[in-house]
């Protein structure tokens, strides 16, 4: 099988690489192609590579590309994680909400909206070349926003791609770990958009076991979530939130605590990142070591930004182990080629999933994944404020394919004034005119 990587300098590269290089495999890569824009990150993931592959004797034979066609012909899975704009264009989609005094964040809110806008024509082109080159890949999508992203691709895709996050399966961890002491899943109920969901039951032998937990203080107390947003408040919500909810339901703290920082968290990851592939580059023989130092200090800060005062490093060392996006991967590899049928939380096509979406709009779903393909689990109806702010976020996220699609800064505005996150008509218009002066792709998508 030949799995090919785009974005294959992408620092998360040596996880996928260990996750498919283990012993114990149910789906066997035996050539795995990177494809980068940039030869210099290439230079510096194959020097970790070359490092950990000794553990690895199963390991495939990896090749490094900077030509797309070569790198897509023949691939039967294709990862997708790439960043339009770099590290760089991150910073600015931050900063330039902050300055207006918006939640300036990767993927939720305005700061989102911008690199969608930016990253839609890119993998639209990339889609075209996989239609020709690869029809019958998969094509499973990390690219964020994962959920826009992975809509826009289905006009070109179908149901060749599907998108995937590690928030969902990391919040199913924590509460089944919580309560049966096990991370394996059991039936449960989670639904959402990407970075937008909730765990809403979970069931263990029959019984929801979701309001034992949320009534145990000390059970609940070891869920990030529950810490971020108040345990008082997920009770009251009778869900479990996914953290990116913490920018909905703490918006203004969250926006006053990211620009009383030091840094955002793309200042932060531009010079933690830079530094990593420029030492990576010149010291290969310590490449490994410095990539499982960085990366730790990449997960042991998360969201730290943005967390109240007490919390910015209270993660779990659990909450800081892999397992996240490179074993869903696998498992959905697994699934789809091998198929041995896998439960897992997924960005897929609605359908008739979520009542109240339209049926081609991406959900991020619980899904049994077998060789026939991938299958969206029957969720309970949602309604109230989950359905009405997921209406909203989606009728947003539309807008700004549409307007991607059609080159249209209108349609591109109304996307943004309307986001929920957005609390005026003129910031969204001063927003749009900043992020199409500020940074060239969201310009040149719009023109
Ligand atoms: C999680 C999310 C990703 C997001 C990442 C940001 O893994 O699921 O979608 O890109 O966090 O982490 P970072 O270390 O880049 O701030
Ligand atoms: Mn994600």
């Amino acid at each position: 099988m030949k799995l090919t990587i785009l974005g294959g300098g992408g620092f998360r590269v040596p996880q996928v690489f260990e996750a498919i290089s283990a012993d114990d495999v149910a789906v066997r890569i035996d050539e795995l192609v990177l494809y980068d824009t940039d030869a210099s990150r290439l230079g510096a993931i194959r020097a970790v590579l070359a490092q950990l592959e000794q553990g690895f004797p199963h390991a495939p034979r990896v090749t490094a590309t900077t030509d797309l066609d070569a790198a897509l012909t023949g691939a039967d899975f294709i990862f997708c994680a790439i960043r339009v704009g770099g590290a760089q264009g991150r910073t600015f989609d931050e900063r330039i909400a902050l300055g207006l005094g918006v939640l300036g964040q990767e993927t939720t809110g305005p700061g989102g909206l911008a690199y969608a806008i930016r990253t839609l024509p890119v993998m639209l082109e990339i889609a075209e070349r996989v239609r020709v080159l690869a029809p019958e890949a998969w094509f499973i999508n990390f690219t964020n926003p994962a959920g826009i992203v992975t809509e826009g691709l289905r006009q070109v895709l179908r149901d060749r791609v599907v998108g995937i996050c590690d928030t969902p399966i990391g919040l199913m961890r924590r509460a089944a770990l919580a309560v049966t002491g096990s991370a394996t899943v059991h039936t449960f109920d989670y639904v959402g958009l990407n970075h937008l969901g909730w765990l809403r039951s979970l069931e263990i032998d029959g019984r929801d076991r979701l309001p034992d937990l949320l009534a145990d203080t000390s059970l609940l107390h070891g869920i990030e979530e529950a810490r971020l947003m108040g345990l008082d408040w997920v009770r009251a919500l009778e869900a479990l939130p996914n953290e990116y909810l913490y920018y909905y339901y703490y918006n203004r703290e969250a926006v006053q605590r990211i620009r009383a920082s030091e840094a955002t968290r793309g200042e932060f990851l531009l010079r933690q990142q830079a530094s990593f592939y420029q030492r990576a580059a010149g010291e290969p023989a310590h490449a490994l070591e410095l990539w499982e130092k960085t990366k730790y200090e990449r997960e042991a800060t998360y969201m730290a930004e943005g967390r109240p005062k007490g919390q910015e490093h209270a993660r779990e060392e659990s909450d800081l182990e892999d397992g996240g996006y490179q074993q869903v991967a696998l498992n959905l590899m697994a699934a789809l080629a091998a198929g041995n049928p896998s439960t897992m939380i997924l960005n897929v096509r609605n359908g008739e999933t979520v009542n109240g979406l339209p049926p081609e709009s991406v959900v991020e779903v619980p899904c049994t994944v077998d060789a026939a393909g991938i299958h969206p689990h029957r969720i309970a109806p949602v309604d109230g404020h989950m359905l009405g702010l997921m209406q909203s976020v989606k009728a947003v996220e539309q807008l700004t394919i549409e307007a991607v699609v059609n080159h249209s800064a209108t349609l591109a505005w109304k996307a943004i004034a309307l986001h929920p996150l957005v609390d005026s008509v003129e910031v969204g218009r001063d927003l749009l005119e900043r992020y199409r002066q500020g940074i060239p792709g969201v310009g040149a998508a719009l023109d």
